[in-house]
């Protein structure tokens, strides 16, 4: 077999065989094909497409590039969390306690940010000494004892991704929903979970800014999770303005601090219990979404979520004394107000250029190597429908360097709209594909 005859196949707008599949990234993985050579791959499969049937077998040769995780040695369900990314999304800080007090296993893979958008690793090492740097004995240890741990993606888990992942980064050729769906759920099912929960983002702050767009890349990866054998449910959620009002690791930790205590905020707290519901369901702790959200409100009132917390951050190394006491959590130096300079409703916010304000703060990473600040950020006071009068503050932007504070303090007045009429309240849950 040789790659030129792939590549000139699918740039012919013909089906790749699931033995040319297999071939193409078994050899690329092993560095025997050339990146020129899998950037014009790439390209042919952004214009021409994939089928079903191609984007299941590109997604199980990406899964086997590497390690399968075996969770065999955990028992009961165990369940996964995936969200296609956003801002301020500090979903499973929250969320993971709160489904692990309920009595479900979660065994979770996460990543660091890059972009304008955050990662779970990254906040989580808000706690002092916290790692996800742990081993597959300690991680299988963690879920049987407490019920929940989250570990870093290891240089293992579906290898064929990570290069692909980073080729496609520079080559235009991220946003084919064959491609995305692929990456994800190789990533998903090498990671061994029985059941997966996808959170799937749309608007702009995240990777589909259309909503069509983000139910298709629901309904595939759906698709491919249930043929894989895993129990698979995505719930569409709005990422037309950042979640919650928190932006920024420490802040978001304690914003999701608060939520386990019962005083999240109204959008943030809707979410955790939709994904709460449907890890319940599926991992077979709740018949109904009524059982499963009664369940995780009881863990809410009688602080059982709050203490999985604290449980999961000293098992992994952290203090887990600023789980109660959040003064102990990085601060920046400097919080100063944003103010309106305009009187209205707010009628839209560019959710992405809010999360570069927390990149240029130094929040987010430029590179991979950056070295990031955890204790910048923003916490809104304002979002999309609120009135604001002139001179009343939009924001609060928390800094350790002036001139980073007024270049993100100059970008964020540009990201918000405003109008005379009050706009019109869109759903926050898009909708929830199951089957
Ligand atoms: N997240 C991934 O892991 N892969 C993609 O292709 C897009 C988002």
């Amino acid at each position: 077999m040789r790659m030129y005859d792939l590549i000139m196949k699918k740039r012919n707008g013909e089906a790749l065989s699931e033995e040319e599949i297999n071939y193409m990234i078994k050899e690329y993985t092993a560095d025997h094909i050339p990146d020129y050579q899998m950037s014009a791959m790439m390209m042919a499969i952004y214009f021409q497409g994939m089928s079903a049937r191609e984007t299941v077998a590109l997604t199980m040769a990406m899964a086997h590039s590497g390690e399968m995780m075996d969770l065999s040695a955990i028992s009961g369900v165990k369940v996964d969390k995936h969200s296609t990314g956003g801002v301020g999304d500090k979903t499973s800080i929250a969320l993971t306690p709160m489904v692990a007090a309920c009595g479900v296993k979660i065994a979770k893979m996460s990543g660091r940010g890059l972009g304008h958008t955050g990662g779970t690793i990254d906040k989580l090492e808000s706690f002092e000494g916290f790692t996800t740097g742990i081993t597959a004995e300690h991680f299988v240890k963690q879920v049987n004892e407490i019920g929940v741990s989250i570990m870093g993606q290891t240089m293992d888990i579906a290898p064929a991704d990570k290069k692909l992942y980073a080729l496609r980064d520079v080559t235009a050729t991220v946003d084919n929903m064959s491609l995305i769906a692929s990456s994800i759920m190789s990533k998903k099912l090498a990671s061994g979970a029985d059941a997966i929960v996808l959170d799937v983002k749309t608007g702009s702050g995240a990777f589909m800014k259309q909503e069509a767009d983000a139910f298709a890349l629901a309904k595939e990866m759906v698709t491919l999770g249930n043929m894989a054998g895993r129990k698979t449910i995505a719930v569409v959620s709005d990422m037309d303005q950042p979640l919650g009002y928190a932006v920024g690791n420490a802040l978001e930790v304690e914003e999701a601090i608060a939520t386990l205590r019962g005083e999240g905020p109204e959008d943030f707290t809707q979410l955790c219990m939709t994904l709460g519901t449907y890890m319940l369901i599926a991992a077979g702790a709740a018949q109904t979404e009524e059982e499963a959200k009664q369940k995780l409100s009881a863990v809410i009132q009688d602080g059982s979520a709050l203490k999985k917390l604290a449980e999961f951050v000293q098992a992994q190394g952290g203090d887990p004394k600023a789980v109660y006491d959040t003064s102990l959590l990085p601060k920046a130096s400097v919080a100063e107000a944003i103010v309106s300079a305009q009187e209205g409703y707010v009628k839209k916010i560019d959710c992405d250029e809010i999360g570069i304000c927390s990149l240029l703060l130094g929040g987010g990473r430029e590179t991979k190597e950056s070295v990031i600040d955890l204790s910048v950020g923003l916490i809104l006071h304002k979002k999309v429908g609120d009135f604001v009068k002139s001179g009343e503050s939009l924001a609060t932007i928390y800094a350790n360097d002036r001139v980073k504070l007024e270049a993100a303090s100059a970008r964020f007045m540009k990201a918000y709209h405003f109008d005379d009429s009050q706009p019109e309240k869109s759903p926050f849950i898009k909708g929830v594909i199951r089957e």
